[in-house]
This record gives structure tokens, C-alpha cells and sequence, in this order.
């Protein structure tokens, strides 16, 4: 379905750098000293397990949650993220779970929503001509720009909700379970996409729980456990590996069953 060989290699400058960043909510410890890098025209999976801190981490980087301590470089600056506005003016730009689109509306419409090029005399055919460009860009699958979104699938909606974060060409892009809710079919149109964002340059950041997923599309993964780093791993690691970060432990049931579905498979 992917080709990643020949896409590894082209990661560029760093875009995003996170050193012993943590996050309390009064006592809960949701993030400890964690630390991430993201390079341009790289995808990073981060994964972990329910209560991990993924969420968490992604809105910190979205300028919803505030870090307790620690530094965030972005665009080698630090920087300060105090809201969404600001986070999205410097760049990082969100898709998150719930996608956020109104049924009622158009793909456009959609696209543009609260970006229109002229909020005062909105200018139909000029935002028509941008979304049709970008999805094109994209090799989106979208009959028309001129659709309601309440009649799309569910890849469609996640390819229009990532379509208009890309809008204002944002230098990191994250996604949350990007594809939690696809078909087969759908999934595999989602990862190519996220593919073709990656190879214009973008950054991006994917939560996930699907391994397989994880594996097809990220050059890195990064592990959470309980609010903290917990290793860093490749595609081509092992589901036992993966599943033991993850979890914490290298001899469970989980493991033990990723570990004979893989023996199984390169039988
Ligand atoms: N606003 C909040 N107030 C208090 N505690 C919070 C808040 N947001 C998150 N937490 C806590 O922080 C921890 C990490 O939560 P987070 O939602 O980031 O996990 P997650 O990795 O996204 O999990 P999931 O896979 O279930 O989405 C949890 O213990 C959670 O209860
Ligand atoms: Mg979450």
C-alpha cells in the first residue's frame, strides 16, 4: 500500500523541538520531562496507551493547555503558545478528533470556514478555484468542492478536515486518530494522504492506535507511558517490542499474543 523506502531519507531541518516539558493538572502529573523532535517532511506516530498523555501533548502544541515547565522550540525559536490563535499564526496547525465541520455546509465552505479571502464580500470563486487546487495538490477524492459535507464518508471528511489545515500552509501539521473511524478502503486513502503531506515539506505529527497504521505511514514512533518518554522506535520494530513500550511490560498477554500473531505471519 506504501512505499516508505524511497521517502525516509528526504526528513529536513527541525521544526519542533521539546525538552523536559511537563504538564499537572493540580495533582495529576499528565506529562513528565518529555521530550520530542519533529523534522520537516517527517511523520512522527505517537502512540501510547489510554491516559498516556498523547491528547495531552497534542494540545499543549495546539496552544490549548499551557505546559507546567520546560521549553518549546519551534522554527528554531522558543516560543510561547498561549492560545490556538497563536499556535495556528506560527504554524501548527490541528486536525483534531471530532474534525470540527459543519454537516450543513460545503467542502469550500468548509475549508474556509472563518478564513474566508474576503470576510466582507466573500469571494465564491476564488476560494472554489484554492480548495479545488489543494485537493488536487492532494489527489483527494472529493466528487465535487460543491458538496455538502453531511454527504461524504467518513475519508472524505478526515481528507477536507486535513485540506483546511493545510490552508495556511502550516509548517507542522498534527493529527488525532486520524483514521479510529475507517473502513479499509478509507483508512488506506487517509495514510496516502498523509504520505503526500509529509512529501510537500510538512511536519507531521499522528496519534494513533492502530499499529499497522503506524507502522505504514510513520518514520518514527514515539512511545508514552504513564505522562513520560518511553522509547523511540522505527517501523520495522518488532509488535512485541512496540507492545512492551507501550504497555510497560515485555511478558503479558498483549505482547505474548502480538509476538505469536507475528511469528505467524512471517511463517
Ligand atoms: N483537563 C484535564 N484535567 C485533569 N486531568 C486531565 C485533563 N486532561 C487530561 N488529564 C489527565 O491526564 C492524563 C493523560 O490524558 P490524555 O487525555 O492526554 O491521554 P491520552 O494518551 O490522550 O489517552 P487516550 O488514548 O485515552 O485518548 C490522564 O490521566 C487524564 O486523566
Ligand atoms: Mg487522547
Amino acid at each position: 500500500m506504501t512505499d516508505n523506502s524511497t521517502t525516509r531519507s528526504t526528513r529536513g531541518e527541525l521544526v519542533l523541538s521539546l525538552r523536559s516539558v511537563s504538564k499537572h493538572f493540580g495533582a495529576v502529573s499528565a506529562l513528565t520531562d518529555i521530550e520530542l523532535d519533529v523534522h520537516a517532511g517527517e511523520v512522527v506516530a505517537l502512540v501510547g496507551d489510554n491516559g498516556a498523555g498523547k491528547s495531552t501533548l497534542v494540545k499543549v502544541l495546539a496552544g490549548v493547555h499551557q505546559p507546567s515547565t520546560g521549553t518549546i522550540t519551534f522554527g528554531g525559536k522558543e516560543v510561547t503558545l498561549s492560545n490556538p490563535a497563536a499556535a495556528l499564526d506560527l504554524g501548527i496547525a490541528t486536525v483534531f478528533q471530532d474534525l470540527a465541520l459543519c454537516e450543513n455546509l460545503d467542502v469550500v465552505a468548509n475549508i474556509y470556514l472563518g478564513r474566508e479571502l474576503n470576510p466582507l464580500r466573500l469571494d465564491e470563486v476564488a476560494m472554489e478555484v484554492k480548495a479545488w487546487t489543494l485537493l488536487n495538490e492532494l489527489s483527494a477524492r472529493i466528487p465535487s468542492v460543491r458538496d455538502v459535507v453531511a454527504s461524504l464518508s467518513g475519508g472524505q471528511r478526515q481528507t477536507v478536515a486535513i485540506a483546511r489545515s493545510l490552508l495556511l500552509d502550516p509548517k507542522l501539521i498534527m493529527l488525532d486518530e486520524p483514521t479510529a473511524a475507517l473502513g479499509v478502503a478509507q483508512t488506506a486513502e487517509v495514510l496516502n494522504l498523509i504520505e503526500r503531506v509529509r512529501d510537500r515539506g510538512h511536519a507531521v505529527i499522528m496519534i494513533s492506535h492502530n499499529m499497522e497504521d503506524v507502522r505504514a505511514v510513520a518514520d518514527r514512533i514515539v512511545v508514552l507511558r504513564l505522562g513520560r518518554n518511553n522509547g523511540v522506535f522505527y517501523p520495522d520494530s518488532s509488535n512485541q517490542e512496540l507492545v512492551a513500550a507501550i504497555t510497560g511490560a515485555t511478558e503479558n498477554a498483549v505482547s505474548r499474543r502480538a509476538g505469536r500473531r507475528q511469528a505467524e505471519q512471517s511463517a
